[in-house]
């Protein structure tokens, strides 16, 4: 088996990811890996924009406050202050990385801000309706230009390498990770001081969602199979407005549309949301999703209306080019008449627990990005607060790597090959697929917007002998990248389903029918189990 060694292993070439790599290239060799094109991850498709305090009428106090109200009282203030706090500098680096941030045209001094759901003013910076594409694109130009960073693409990490598995002795710690390489379907390992879970989201456990094939909550899975705790797994943001159309794929219209005035009406073209909250299509996610949900589910309806016609092409072409653009491509054009949307699973508020300089429970291992809970989102994430959060957090986590990397010093340490089964199965890339499908289903039809102890229930039996039947795979078979991120898959679904069985009350994105209140103390969801090792 290859060992690879570098100074510092970052895993996911979001920002996240690039931003400490760019950040930790002054102090060593940073290996960047990616699990398939160095630019595809959620962040290539982050529309809305970043978040951030610039206009002199805003201030900290005030986006620290929208972002504590809309987490429901699980954000933790301190996390909230040091992101929200830490975003002008990085806006700054990445002007300077090249990413230009639109300016208003009638005051070109003054930054154009959009307007979403949660935020009690203009808050949010961005690069046209194709932010995360911009921001990654400049991004890698910086990472490829860098001789001390080395970026791979088409490496999928399996799991870390903990001492403990190892059976060296002294405090547990992680001394790297093993990846498959896709392309030759070979398994080698990376030897590292400093490894960082930059891996992103999980959306792909459901079956419509928002996020690209790669969000399978790898991140996630492998530091819970390390002994890792996660927190607040069952608060997944379900995005209110994706296009309800067959060939789609759930292609998310930005919640800065209905910042633009955009209205949401059911198939009667009765305004729904006032029903539910006074700042109606503005309210934050949590309560707009389960607004949508309800009027379907009332009406038996496959989809709303997302109203932005009074506004004409003109504007629509300027602020929204790619949205009008893709929207007409399927036939509806946005200054004419509603389109249909539907809300899909968006992202996980929930995750690996981590300060906001990554550090985890395990020396060595750091988590940022949407793989972290630091504490910023609680129940329900404040939109464009995400990109804020991993450019934020990349950051700090490169500085907290740079004092201290060199204690965990991996000279000598041996990884031991990858042990696995050598039967090659012919039946395997079926089960595979049906395995998957199932999953997502699963989880769409039974722990999504609603939820009830009774479908918790049913899920968790569904899932668990899925995971049996993945173990057993495992063991016997060459490991393929498909069954790498089906076992990662069904390991989140489980982990969800467990952390809303434990949640006895509603509160931010998890709302039950059997307990719809909310419990006067807010307490988090933890889960921490005994280490599994590889096969679990
Ligand atoms: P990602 O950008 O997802 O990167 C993860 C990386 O990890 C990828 O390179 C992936 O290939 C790699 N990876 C994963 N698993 C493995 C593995 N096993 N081995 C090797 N590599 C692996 N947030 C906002 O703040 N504003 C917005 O406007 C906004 N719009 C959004 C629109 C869409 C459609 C989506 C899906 C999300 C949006 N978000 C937005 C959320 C935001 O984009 C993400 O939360 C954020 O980009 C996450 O960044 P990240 O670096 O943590 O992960
Ligand atoms: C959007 O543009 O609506 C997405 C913003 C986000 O997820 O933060």
């Amino acid at each position: 088996m290859q060992i690879r060694d570098t100074d510092f292993l970052i895993i996911g070439s979001g920002l996240a990811g690039l931003t400490a790599a760019l950040e930790l290239s002054r102090h060593g060799k940073v290996l960047v890996v990616s699990k398939q094109e160095a630019a595809e991850g959620n962040t290539r498709y982050a529309q809305g924009g970043i978040s951030c305090v610039v206009d002199p009428d805003d201030s900290m106090a005030q986006h620290i406050a929208d972002t504590l109200e809309t987490g429901n009282g699980l954000s933790e203030e301190a996390a909230v202050r040091a992101i929200v706090e830490g975003g002008p500098a990085r806006i700054a680096q990445l002007e300077a990385a090249g990413v230009h941030f639109e300016h208003r045209s009638d005051k070109p001094e003054e930054y154009d801000l959009g307007q979403e759901g949660g935020h009690s003013r203009r808050r949010v910076l961005h690069a046209g309706d194709v932010t995360g594409g911009e921001v990654i694109k400049r991004l890698l130009e910086r990472v490829r230009a860098d001789a001390n960073i080395t970026l791979v693409e088409n490496w999928l990490a399996i799991d870390v390498v903990p001492t403990g598995w190892i059976g060296l002795a002294g405090p547990n710690r992680c001394v790297g990770c093993y990846f498959l390489d896709k392309t030759t379907s070979e398994i080698l390992a990376v030897r590292a001081p400093a490894t960082i879970l930059a891996t992103g989201g999980l959306g792909k456990v459901y079956l419509y969602t928002s996020n690209p094939d790669v969000a399978t909550g790898d991140g996630i899975a492998m530091a819970w199979r390390a002994g890792l705790p996660l927190r607040d797994m069952e608060m997944i943001q379900f995005h209110p407005t994706c296009l309800y159309h067959p060939d789609a794929k759930s292609f998310l219209i930005s919640e800065a549309v209905r910042g633009e005035g955009a209205r949401l009406i059911d198939r009667r073209g009765r305004e729904f949301v006032y029903d539910f909250d006074p700042r109606g299509a503005l309210a934050p996610r949590d309560v707009t999703a389960r607004a949508i949900d309800s009027v379907m589910k009332k009406y038996g309806d496959p989809f709303v209306y997302l109203d932005i016609s009074h506004r004409d092409a003109d504007f629509l072409q300027k602020r929204f080019p790619t949205l009008y653009k893709t929207c007409l491509q399927f036939g509806f054009d946005m200054a004419l008449a509603p389109v249909p949307v539907v809300p899909a699973a968006h992202y996980s508020c929930g995750g690996v627990v981590a300060d906001v300089d990554g550090s985890t429970a395990m020396p060595g291992l750091y988590a940022i990005g949407e793989v972290a809970s630091t504490g910023l989102h609680g129940a329900n994430r404040l939109a464009s607060n995400s990109l804020l959060e991993a450019t934020v957090c990349g950051c700090r986590c490169a500085e907290k790597i740079s004092k201290v990397w060199k204690n965990n010093s991996v000279d000598g340490v041996e990884i031991p090959r990858w042990e696995c089964g050598d039967a090659v199965s012919s039946e395997e890339a079926v089960v595979v697929e049906h395995d998957w499908n199932e999953v997502r289903s699963v989880m769409w039809d039974y722990v999504g917007i609603v939820r009830s102890d009774r479908l918790l229930r049913r899920a968790r039996r569904r899932i668990h002998t899925i995971r049996e039947e993945i173990r057993s795979y495992y063991r016997e078979y060459l490991v393929t990248a498909d069954l790498i991120e089906l076992r990662n898959l069904a390991a989140v679904a489980e982990l969800i389903v467990r952390s809303a069985q434990c949640r006895k009350e509603s509160r931010g994105l998890h709302y039950n029918r059997d307990w719809p209140e909310k419990n006067t103390v807010a307490d988090h969801s933890i889960i921490q189990d005994k280490p599994g090792g590889p096969l679990n």
